[in-house]
C-alpha cells in the first residue's frame, strides 16, 4: 500500500443526498469528513430523480440550513389523487394527519447539499476510481482509491461509512456470514418523461389502468414529470405521440371535463423497480445508510426520504463515537434504522402492488376493492396518508 497521505474522522463513499447530508450534519457537529465519489461533482447535480419531499425530511433540512430554497421554490401539497376508471379521489394527508409533503426535486437537494458543503470548504475527491475498504472491523479502518492523476491514495478514518447507492462495494464489505438479504424483482418498470408543460393537475395522480399505471408528478409550475408502467427491457424510443397518447388514456383524459396538457418532452428513460433490505447497516466500523443498504420502488417516493433518515440517525450516532467513545448509538443504529427501512419497504411494495396491472384477474379486483376501500374508509385513507406524509424519524 502507498504511504498514508489522507486522513480524516469520517471517510464517506459516495456524493449522492445519503453521504452529503451526513457530511453536512457531522460538520455541524463539529466532525471532519472526506467524501469520495467515482462521478464528476456535474453528474452528480444534475441526475433526474423522484421530487416528494415527505414532512420530517422538510424538517430535517430546514433545521439544518438547508430549507431557504425550499422554502421559495417547493411546493407544499396537502396530499395526492388516487383514481381508477372513472372515479378520482383526493386524499388529504393534512387532516387525515396533520403532515404533508413537499414537492422539491431530489436534483434540487442535491444542489443545495453541493452548493452547501463547497462553501464550507468540505474535502471531496470526484471522479475517483478502484475505490477499496479495508480494515473496517479494526479502530483504523481505512479506504483506498486511485485519484484522477492516477495515484493511490490513501484515507485513513476512525469509521467508514458506505454511502455508495445500489451497486457500490461497500455492502459486501460485511461478511457473508453475519450478512442477510431479502430481494423483490418487479415484472414491470417505469418509463420516466420529463416535459416543459404546466401540470395539468394540483396534486400528484395515481392512476391505475388496465393499461397499466401512470403518474401525473411535477417539478414546478412550468415542468411535468410523468411514469408509464411498461414491460421491463422497455427501450425508451417512444415517439412524443406514443407517449402523450399512453398518458391520456391511463390519466382519463376527457373525464368529467379533465384534460391532459401536452408539452414538449425533454427527457425519457426507463427505471427497473425493485425492492432490497440488506442487514445488518453497521458491522465493526463500517456503517452503511441510503440505497447501500435498501432499495424501494419509486411508487410512493420513499427512497431518498429513506436516506434521509439514515443519516439523521447516524450523525449523531457517530459523533458520540467519536467524540465521547460512547457507542451506544452506534450500536443500536442498525436496528433503529431497520424499523423504518422495512415500514417504508411494506409501503412502496404495497402502494406498487395496488396500482400495477399483473397478468392476474384475480389479483385485478383484489386491486379495485382495496383502491375503493382506501379511497372511502377513514381507516384505510389514514393509514395510506401516515406511510407517505411520513412517520416521525426515530419511530
Ligand atoms: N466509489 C465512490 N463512489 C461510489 C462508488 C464507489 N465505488 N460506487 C457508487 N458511488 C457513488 C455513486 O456514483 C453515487 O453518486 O455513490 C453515490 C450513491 O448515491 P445515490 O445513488 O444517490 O444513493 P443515496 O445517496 O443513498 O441516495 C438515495 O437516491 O438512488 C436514489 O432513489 C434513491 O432517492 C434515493 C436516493
Ligand atoms: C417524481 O416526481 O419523480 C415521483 C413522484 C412520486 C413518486 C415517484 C416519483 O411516487
Amino acid at each position: 500500500m502507498a504511504g498514508t497521505d489522507l486522513q480524516t474522522q469520517v471517510a464517506i463513499i459516495g456524493a449522492g443526498p445519503a453521504g452529503m447530508l451526513l457530511s453536512h450534519l457531522l460538520a455541524a457537529d463539529g466532525i471532519e469528513s472526506m467524501v469520495l465519489e467515482t462521478r464528476s461533482e456535474e453528474y452528480v447535480a444534475s441526475r433526474i430523480r423522484a421530487g416528494i419531499l415527505e414532512q420530517s425530511t422538510v424538517d430535517l433540512l430546514r433545521g439544518c440550513g438547508l430549507g431557504e430554497r425550499l422554502d421559495r421554490e417547493g411546493d407544499r401539497h396537502r396530499g395526492i389523487y388516487l383514481q381508477w376508471p372513472g372515479h378520482r379521489h383526493h386524499i388529504d394527508f393534512v387532516d387525515l394527519t396533520g403532515r404533508s409533503v413537499w414537492v422539491y426535486g431530489q436534483t434540487e437537494v442535491q444542489k443545495d447539499l453541493i452548493e452547501a458543503r463547497n462553501a464550507a470548504g468540505q474535502e471531496m475527491h470526484y471522479e475517483i476510481a478502484d475505490t477499496a475498504l479495508h480494515d473496517v472491523e479494526t479502530d483504523r479502518p481505512c479506504v483506498t482509491f486511485t485519484d484522477t492523476q492516477g495515484r493511490e491514495r490513501v484515507v485513513k478514518a476512525e469509521v467508514v461509512v458506505g454511502c455508495d447507492g445500489s451497486f457500490g462495494p461497500s455492502r459486501e464489505h460485511i461478511p457473508m456470514d453475519v450478512r442477510r438479504h431479502w430481494e423483490r424483482v418487479y415484472p414491470y418498470s417505469w418509463f420516466g418523461i420529463l416535459a416543459d408543460v404546466a401540470p395539468s393537475t394540483d396534486e400528484l395522480i395515481y392512476a391505475w389502468h388496465s393499461d397499466g399505471f401512470a403518474l401525473h408528478s411535477m417539478r414546478s409550475a412550468s415542468v411535468s414529470r410523468f411514469y408509464l408502467q411498461v414491460p421491463n427491457d422497455t427501450e425508451p424510443d417512444w415517439s412524443d405521440d406514443r407517449i402523450w397518447e399512453a398518458l391520456a388514456a391511463r390519466l382519463g383524459h376527457g373525464q368529467d371535463g379533465w384534460a391532459l396538457v401536452t408539452g414538449r418532452i425533454t427527457d425519457k428513460s426507463v427505471l427497473p423497480m425493485r425492492s432490497f433490505v440488506q442487514t445488518p447497516m453497521r458491522h465493526g466500523r463500517l456503517f452503511l445508510a441510503g440505497d447501500a443498504a435498501h432499495i424501494v420502488p419509486p411508487t410512493g417516493a420513499k427512497g431518498l426520504n429513506l436516506a434521509v433518515a439514515d443519516v439523521a440517525l447516524l450523525a449523531p450516532a457517530l459523533a458520540e463515537l467519536i467524540r465521547k467513545d460512547d457507542h451506544r448509538l452506534a450500536d443500536s443504529y442498525s436496528e433503529t434504522a431497520l424499523r423504518r427501512v422495512w415500514r417504508c419497504t411494506h409501503f412502496s411494495w404495497w402502494m406498487t402492488t395496488m396500482l400495477h396491472r399483473g397478468e392476474d384477474p384475480f389479483d385485478e379486483q383484489l386491486q379495485l376493492s382495496q383502491l375503493r376501500w382506501v379511497t372511502s374508509s377513514v381507516a384505510g385513507a389514514t393509514g395510506l396518508a401516515e406511510n407517505y406524509a411520513g412517520l416521525p424519524i426515530g419511530l
